[in-house]
């Protein structure tokens, strides 16, 4: 299939004299003849890579993802990644091409980012808004366009959800950006080495003297530059707890719309470290709280999948294993329902709890 799949895209590709804006049309015609989802099961897969003799050389995006590289040619390459439970912040890329679904639901978000205050090419602050959303099933295809004219993101539901990737390897010169919202986008590695070194020098801090350390942290926080409070606040976000990071990020006075970013984190946080051991309905229930901000779009993608939504919603709300009291779960289930509460001010309450902020947004 791999060697199927190469020798297709090649052929057409060279038609369009190797254009890299012709490849995502080039690569989804090519994904619709061939339909891999049908000749690469997960365990078919798996089997096969135990199996392999040789490969490409493989060179990754990220080392964090499971990526193969089935086939590496002079102008593109095929890549296939395993996800389980990731749920990626919205990115662009600098190659372009398309992904295909092999197997696997999965939440698929288009935003807009608008630059509001330049900083530098690796570090904007700005706003990022979501224009799209969709759930794919397996056998989907999307075109990938380099840049950011084309930011995404995708929330694996099912476990695991594997990908095929084509891509030019011919990379654009601007850095391929992550985007945290709602304000900033970032260089995934910031390339500042003296910055490094203090990064290094806070995390053993961290290890063998943790009052020093977040003291320290304080210091360098309130006298960086935008882009370095940010990178010095993400080492904070990981290194000390909520409560520790919340006065960190007040006392250093950090800009708002960082402020906003870490509020953000902490949301996401929260899903992500239950991602794992929830039910299949409750994960995708997790990703749309987490990148649908509107209870109108969470309805409208929810009602291709079951004739009542709301009552969905209400029911796998329970799944998620909310911070919440049985009487406020019980409230949150009747609000979702769209009945009267019986507690208006528990109700109150329950709408402006971050946790749920896509519920309450009309
Ligand atoms: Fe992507």
């Amino acid at each position: 299939m791999f060697s199927d799949l190469a020798g297709l895209t090649e052929e057409r590709w060279r038609r369009e004299g190797y254009r890299e804006a012709a490849l995502p049309d080039v690569a989804l015609r090519v994904f619709d003849e061939l339909s891999p989802h049908r000749h690469l099961p997960v365990d078919e897969l798996v089997g096969a890579l135990l199996a392999v003799p040789r490969l490409p050389p493989q060179s990754y995006g990220s080392v964090d993802q499971r990526i193969v590289i089935p086939h590496h040619g002079r102008r593109f390459y095929l890549e296939v990644i395993f996800w389980v439970d990731e749920v990626a912040f919205p990115h662009h890329h600098s190659f372009s091409g398309a992904f295909h679904v092999l197997s696997g639901l999965r939440l698929h978000t288009r935003h807009r980012f608008e630059e509001e205050r330049p900083v530098t090419a690796a570090f904007r602050l700005g706003r990022l808004s979501l224009e799209a959303a969709e759930l794919l099933e397996t056998g989907a295809s999307r075109a990938i366009h380099a840049g950011d004219g084309f930011i995404h993101s995708l929330s694996h539901i099912d476990r695991p959800s594997v990908s095929l990737v084509i891509a030019t390897d011919d990379p654009a010169g601007e850095p391929q950006l992550n985007y945290k919202p709602p304000h900033v986008a970032h260089a995934a590695r910031h390339g500042d080495h003296v910055l490094a070194a203090q990064l290094r020098a806070l995390e053993l801090l961290a290890d063998v003297d943790p009052a020093r350390h977040v003291e320290t942290l304080r210091r360098e926080v309130a006298r960086a530059d935008l882009h370095s409070s940010f990178e010095l606040l993400r080492h904070g976000f990981a290194a000390v707890d909520a409560v520790a990071f919340a006065d960190l990020v007040a006392a250093t006075g950090a800009p708002h719309e960082l402020a906003a970013v870490f509020a953000e984190e902490r949301r996401r946080l929260w899903f992500l470290q239950r991602r794992g051991e929830t039910s299949r309905d409750a994960r995708l229930l997790q990703a749309l709280l987490l990148h649908v901000p509107s209870r109108r779009a969470i309805l409208d993608l929810l009602r291709r999948r079951t004739p009542d939504p709301a009552s969905w919603l209400a029911t796998h709300v329970a799944d998620l294993d909310l911070p919440f009291d049985d009487e406020a779960v019980a409230v949150l289930r009747q609000l979702l329902a769209g009945a009267p509460p019986d507690d208006p001010d528990l109700a109150a309450a329950l709408a402006d709890a971050p946790l749920l902020s896509s519920l309450f947004c009309p």
